[in-house]
């Protein structure tokens, strides 16, 4: 594998990367420079080249002009120049584009051997992989590592830069090959800002992170020494909070939280670790203004004694903060508007510190994937400091989510990032024969059927490779598109040809010429017809249903906690309000509410119709509520032996095989059974 990335944007170099001396050398080149790391170290690489822009500045450095290269192993910089010497911020990298792509053409062209692939990072960095893929056909991965209509809608107003920035991107997403996204929702809610893309295109694959800093954390003298001073009882338990004082970051609703809440007072402390400061007056205004909000709140709530916000701290402290809350018993608490990825929950997870979160952003992918704590509304002052004070009081809570945190360390490493990212471009570089003629079906569920036992899944995944030129695979879940594939992925599951996603209400198919996932148009049509959301809002909101996160809220499936409701009741409540809808529950816990006739049933009959197979060469593997309907209609189910929800119980499941294995192993179990039997 040759891979080229480009990322054009601040002072890239390889070594001692001069972060913060511009306002465009920050994240985007560590990540970078990391994955390039890591990617390097799998011997199916054999060269790595990043290719930046070079420019002429003396008070940053000669190494950085245009045709000064730097090589390090299998990793090379090439800098190329254009029509301006000077540095330019990514706003004026627009009047280069041009001069860009020839320089980036002349490069290619230089090279005795093509790169297999192109990964564009940032917008700018798209029109010169558009234009290879224009040039000379090689595909490109597009990672957008921050988006102008998600600026745009953040701060509500729009300038002639951020206008072109996104054009760009439309045009960088429009031929992409693949778009990686580091949370569902940048693929799922950001990239909706945008009409070149389609979701079939858009990879979830989460950053890596080192927590190895975290990992051993344990308080240190002087953190304990800095709290001190605020607090009158420093034993309780902490309420920690670590991020820059900036509004979104909405410290002030944690204060807000934590001073409506007395019972919480009572037991725990407050700590906000909000950057440093010698006099507020020489902050940033922003900054400024929300820590001058901060202890003004302090103030009116007279939470003297409780509250503590230590004025500096040095980075090795912050692992000592985590650790320091463990040991008192507490939790962290990351309460932004919207949080894009959300390392501090990852830090925290490595500490073993439960964590509460906001429901907007990254933190549901980690929350879904580490189960280390809980999310909250942001807006929502009482429930913030509610579920505080459970996680705090209930220590069996507290307990299962601080040792949850040792999955986020192996998830979320960089080793494991490169697994998918290595995946991802051998799919899209390399031929896969077309699909056969289909002579069966297979379709699983994920969550505790096809995953949970890792060691079960290897062996499916050789009896599936084995079979994979007469049966397809097909998934079906309730888990969204890009959660399922992100965490197929993750298990090392390649593509299944089709997968059907939340809970039947959306079907992708697995498209080998154009190597990606295509929504198939029909269903959707179908599924949206007779769909009337307001009307479903209205009643579940007449009712008190509680909502799942925003993210699992999509055309054709509305999703509540179910708090000891049944099915039956609310079927009922529904229909006598007059509307026409299907009940789904899952783990006493779930509660799906779809539109008539759709389901994981209808669109498993949707795909074998399309593939024309007929009922008896469909066998589906299920293990809880939302997988009833299907296991009920189809001639040949598998129920895994770790079911729930009553379903190997279930009278109308008499013709289920109920296996006695659990997980993979028990589809595994059941298909030698259909096979035994001759009926498949
Ligand atoms: C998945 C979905 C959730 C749904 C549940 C049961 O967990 O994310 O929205 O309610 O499955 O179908
Ligand atoms: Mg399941």
């Amino acid at each position: 594998m040759f891979i080229c990335h480009v990322a054009l944007q601040g002072c890239l170099t390889l070594t001692d990367v001069p972060y913060g001396i511009t306002a465009d050398t920050g994240g985007h080149i560590k990540y970078l420079l990391e994955l390039a790391e890591a990617s390097a170290d799998d011997p199916r690489v054999e060269r790595i080249d990043l290719v930046t822009r070079g420019f002429h500045d003396d008070t940053i450095g000669a190494q950085f002009a245009p045709g000064h290269g730097e090589a390090r192993g299998k990793i090379r910089v090439i800098r190329l120049g254009d029509d301006d010497p000077g540095y330019l911020p990514k706003e004026g990298l627009f009047e280069q584009h041009g001069a860009l792509c020839d320089a980036f053409q002349e490069y290619l062209d230089g090279l005795e051997r093509r790169p297999d692939l192109v990964h564009a990072h940032y917008a700018d960095a798209g029109v010169l992989a558009r234009h290879a893929k224009q040039t000379l056909a090689i595909p490109y991965i597009f990672t957008g590592h921050s988006l102008g209509a998600v600026k745009r809608q953040a701060n509500g107003k729009t300038d002639r830069s951020l206008d072109r920035r996104i054009e760009v991107e439309e045009a960088a997403l429009e031929t992409a090959d693949a778009v990686i996204a580091s949370s569902r929702d940048e693929a799922e809610a950001q990239y909706a800002h945008y009409t070149s893309i389609d979701a079939g295109r858009i990879r979830i694959i989460p950053p890596g992170c080192d927590l190895s800093r975290f990992e051993g954390a344990e308080p240190s003298r002087k953190v304990k020494a800095d709290v001190e001073r605020f607090l009158r009882d420093p034993d309780k338990p902490i309420i920690l909070a670590i991020a820059r004082p900036v509004f979104k970051k909405n410290l002030l609703g944690l204060v807000e939280a934590y001073a409506a809440d007395k019972s919480l007072q009572d037991i725990a402390n407050l700590v906000i670790v909000a950057g440093c400061r010698k006099r507020l007056s020489d902050l940033e205004p922003e900054c400024r203004d929300v820590c001058e909000e901060l202890i003004r709140a302090v103030d009116a709530h007279d939470l003297y004694g409780k509250v503590a916000y230590p004025k500096s701290h040095e980075p090795e402290d912050i692992p000592a903060y985590y650790a320091l809350a463990r040991e008192s018993g507490g939790v962290f608490v990351n309460p932004a508007l919207n949080e894009p990825f959300g390392l501090t929950l990852l830090e925290a997870a490595a500490a073993r510190l439960p964590v509460v979160a906001t429901d907007s952003g990254g933190p549901n992918d980690i929350i879904e994937r580490c189960q280390n704590g809980v999310l909250v509304c942001p807006k929502d002052p009482l429930k913030i400091a509610e579920a505080c004070r459970k996680i705090i009081v209930n220590r069996r809570d507290w307990v299962r989510f601080a040792s949850a945190g040792k999955d986020a360390v192996a998830a979320y490493d960089w080793v494991a990032h490169r697994g998918i990212y290595h995946q991802l471009i051998v799919d899209l570089t390399t031929f896969r024969s077309p699909a056969p003629e289909w002579k069966r079906l297979l379709v699983c569920d994920i969550d505790n059927t096809l995953l949970g036992d890792r060691e079960a899944l290897r062996e499916f995944l050789d009896w599936q490779q084995k079979n994979a030129g007469e049966v397809a695979l097909g998934i079906a879940t309730g888990r969204s598109f890009h959660s399922a594939q992100s965490i197929l992925a993750a298990e090392g599951v390649s593509n299944p040809d089709f997968i059907i996603s939340s809970v039947g209400t959306c079907i992708h198919w697995y498209d080998r010429d154009a190597r990606c996932f295509v929504e198939d148009g029909s269903w959707t049509s179908r599924m949206t017809a007779g769909w009337e959301a307001d009307k479903i809002a209205r009643i579940a909101s007449d009712l008190g249903l509680r909502s799942q996160a925003a993210l699992e809220q999509r055309p054709g499936k509305a999703s509540f906690f179910l708090d000891n409701r049944t099915a039956d009741e609310l079927d009922a409540q529904f229909r006598s309000a007059g509307a026409d809808v299907q009940i789904v529950t899952s783990h006493g816990r779930y509660l799906d509410i779809l539109p008539r006739g759709i389901g994981k049933d209808a669109a498993v009959m949707h795909v074998a119709d399309r593939l024309g197979l007929t009922q008896a060469r469909i066998v589906v593997a299920g293990d809880s509520g939302n997988d009833r309907a299907m296991l009920r209609a189809c001639p040949h189910p598998i129920v895994v032996g770790n079911w729930s929800d009553g379903l190997g119980k279930d009278p109308a499941l008499s013709h289920a095989y109920i296996a006695s294995a659990s997980h993979a192993a028990g589809i595994l179990e059941g298909l030698r059974h259909y096979q035994e039997a001759g009926n498949w």
